[in-house]
């Protein structure tokens, strides 16, 4: 079978909404994006002109920011800077929870300047992102989570987060154990 590129079918899809998921046209609004694609915040990976190529091609680039600062070396908020001189289009953050105090200070800060650089998306891994949901609340910001068991699934829920990242066992590079159908068919 001759390959077919994905733009195309990405055009189609996203003049095409009516075909979409009612789920996958709320993660596009929530997002801002016009094709239903992510590009998770990986840890190496998400260098910040690979953030901007996703979103500026319609998808979402979602910024790890430990990548960011310590792997490539940018001050957060010119990392971000540089991501908006590629694209106007909309563009998220990871904020992983630890418990780390010093830790926690610092994501505090990236928080603050995310959303004084217009950032409107964070995704939260581990821990418990009920205060970044409140925080989130008061700065016009929607926050998913990433869960890989039902069980987390509601606890994050009940902490008010918007939507979460299922983390199945077809996911790149990490370890869920759950296929997309039964996870999906648990929290339904
Ligand atoms: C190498 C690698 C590093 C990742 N680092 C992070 C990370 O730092 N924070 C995070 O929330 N998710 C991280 N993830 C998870 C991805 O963002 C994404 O949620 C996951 O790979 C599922 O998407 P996929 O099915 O497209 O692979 C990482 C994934 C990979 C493969």
């Amino acid at each position: 079978m001759k390959p077919r590129c994905l733009l195309p079918l990405t055009r189609r899809l996203s003049t095409r909404r009516e075909l979409l998921s009612a789920s996958t046209r709320r993660l596009l609004a929530d997002t801002g994006a016009s094709i239903p694609i992510v590009k998770g915040p990986m840890y190496p990976g998400s260098n910040p002109e690979l953030v901007a190529a996703v979103s500026a091609a319609g998808g979402f680039g979602v910024v790890q920011p430990i990548s960011l600062t310590h792997l490539y070396g940018y001050d957060f908020r010119e990392g971000l800077r540089l991501i908006k001189s590629i694209t106007s289009r909309p563009f998220g953050v990871n904020f992983t929870i630890l418990e780390n105090a010093k830790y926690k200070r610092q994501m505090e800060e990236w928080m603050d300047i995310s959303v004084d650089e217009g950032v409107k998306f964070f995704l939260t891994s581990l821990g418990k992102p009920g205060k970044i949901v409140a925080f989130a609340e008061r700065h016009g910001v929607k926050v998913y989570h990433d869960v890989h068991t039902p069980e987390v699934a509601r606890k994050v829920a009940d902490e008010g987060v918007a939507g979460l990242n299922c983390l199945n066992s077809s996911m790149g590079g990490q370890t869920g154990n759950r296929s997309v159908f039964t996870l999906t068919l648990t929290l339904t």
